[in-house]
């Protein structure tokens, strides 16, 4: 589809018959540009008196978006129709912020005026550096861009209006230029340095990395090489359609919450080990294993479910093949490794699980690939970020997306507050019993 197109809605092209307690219930089946079809069982409670049950939305879609599409089977990611490897290559995170925002690619005057406004929005409320030193001083930086960035609703409830368009996006401006500045000074404050301020001279990536390493003391310089490959993480990071942080992100929102206050749920969720504290779990496991020659006995391990081991950074919930992600992170880590000219011993360690894995008969039945965090880890250990900054660079990264997916859910006349039913299986009705009656 290019931008000429018309957009498909979701249009119902059949239906799909249901007969359940003697009724039944006639639903439309939508479809939508690329994809599975979906069966729109909106009414069916109505029909039938019956929910559907489906933990974890292995098969229920939840909206209709235009932003970000996968094809797990295929291994395919798409940004707004263009593919994350033609993007990781030829694109920068800010063109794919602009992107992801608004639908097409942009051209030179939009590009300019675009990060302009994204530079010039960098610096946060000098009050906030107070919400900092509120932690402890060995939080980890997790924890604190959970509290600092829900604390911006503080400082901008009352100027952002949800319902107005104009509103909606400098809110987005804000939280997409202000996340490296919170996610850098939450790294400063956990290592008891002092706070960096943003440089508009730089670009995004190297803007960011300077006020993670630079120190008042010194000049620092910026190493090209690391810049591009952060900034490709970035971009492999941006957006991955209604992942579960993403999901919680559209579910606070739904109720008409303030758009910041929702990014920090997403930052809460994507904390969680089976979503973004995967890259970090990743590389732990890869330095538990420590050689080659113990790969065996972690396989093993991780094909006994009675061991609760799993390999992080191998299967993803979608793809049912090689992350496209993987593959770019993998020639990044290489292009790193080269540059910083550095030998870690772990990318032997990952290089030979990933052999041994895929050809191993349980990972290849149950479709377990590489995952974008299986590399991450260790390209940013060579960018000389500590494993507790992982998922906060993460953060800073799926923040265009979770702020694209809730603007279009603000935009969408069939948006509803997010509320799930259940399958009761509690005890009935029964009475109250008094305490001294009670064995
Ligand atoms: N190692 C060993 N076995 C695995 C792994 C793994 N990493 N992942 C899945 N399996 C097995 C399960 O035991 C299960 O086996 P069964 O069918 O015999 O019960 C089967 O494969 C399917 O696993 P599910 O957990 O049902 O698959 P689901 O799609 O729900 O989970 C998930 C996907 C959570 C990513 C899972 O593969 C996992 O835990 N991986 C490790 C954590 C990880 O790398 N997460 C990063 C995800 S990417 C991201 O968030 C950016």
């Amino acid at each position: 589809m290019n931008a000429q197109d018309p957009a498909p809605k979701g249009d119902v092209t059949k239906t799909a018959n249901i007969v359940l307690n003697g009724k039944q219930s006639m639903m439309p089946v939508r479809s939508g540009s690329i994809g599975p079809d979906v069966v729109d069982v909106g009414r069916l409670y109505r029909d039938t008196g019956c929910f559907t049950y489906d933990p974890g939305f292995t098969s229920t879609a939840n909206c209709m978006s235009k932003i970000t599409y996968i094809d797990g089977d295929k291994g395919q990611l798409l940004y707004r129709g263009y593919p994350i490897e033609q993007l990781a290559e030829k694109s920068n995170f800010v063109e794919v912020c602009y992107t992801l925002l608004h639908g097409d690619l942009p051209n030179k005057v939009q590009y300019d005026d675009f990060r302009n406004t994204i530079t010039r929005h960098t610096m946060v409320h000098e009050q906030m550096t107070r919400f900092y030193t509120g932690f402890r001083r060995d939080a980890h930086p997790m924890a604190i861009m959970c509290g600092t960035v829900g604390a911006l609703s503080a400082f901008y409830h009352d100027s952002t209006d949800i319902n107005d368009p104009k509103q909606r996006m400098i809110a987005t401006h804000r939280i997409i230029a202000k996340m490296p500045t919170m996610a850098a000074m939450a790294y400063k404050y956990s290592i008891g340095q002092p706070f960096i301020y943003p440089r508009n001279d730089l670009d995004y990536t190297s803007n960011f990395l300077q006020m993670c390493f630079a120190v008042p003391c010194e000049p620092y310089v910026i190493n090209p090489v690391m810049a591009r490959a952060l900034d490709r993480i970035f971009t492999l990071h941006a957006d991955h359609e209604q992942n579960a942080s993403t999901s919680t992100v559209r579910l606070a929102g739904s109720s008409g919450a303030n758009p910041f206050a929702c990014i920090a749920s997403g930052i809460a969720c994507l904390w969680g080990p089976a979503h973004g504290g995967a890259n970090e779990a990743a590389l732990k496991m890869l330095e538990e294993i420590g050689s080659v020659d113990r790969i065996p006995e972690y396989v093993k391990m991780a094909k006994d479910k009675s061991s609760g081991f799993r390999l992080m950074g191998f299967g993803h919930r979608v793809y049912k093949n090689y992350d496209p992600r993987a593959k770019v992170m993998q020639a990044t880590c290489n292009e790193v490794l080269a540059n910083l000219n550095h030998r870690d011993p772990l990318l032997d360690v990952a290089r030979e699980l990933e052999r041994i894995a895929l050809s191993d008969d349980y990972f290849i039945e149950k479709k377990l690939y590489p995952n974008v965090d299986f590399y991450s880890g260790i390209v940013l250990r060579a960018l000389g970020f500590p494993t507790s900054m992982f998922t906060v660079l993460f953060s800073v990264a799926r923040t265009v997306g979770w702020i694209a997916q809730w603007n279009e859910m603000m935009e969408d006349p069939e948006q509803k507050i997010g509320r799930p039913r259940q399958l009761y299986v509690g005890p009935k009705e029964r009475p109250y019993t008094m305490i001294d009656r009670r064995a």
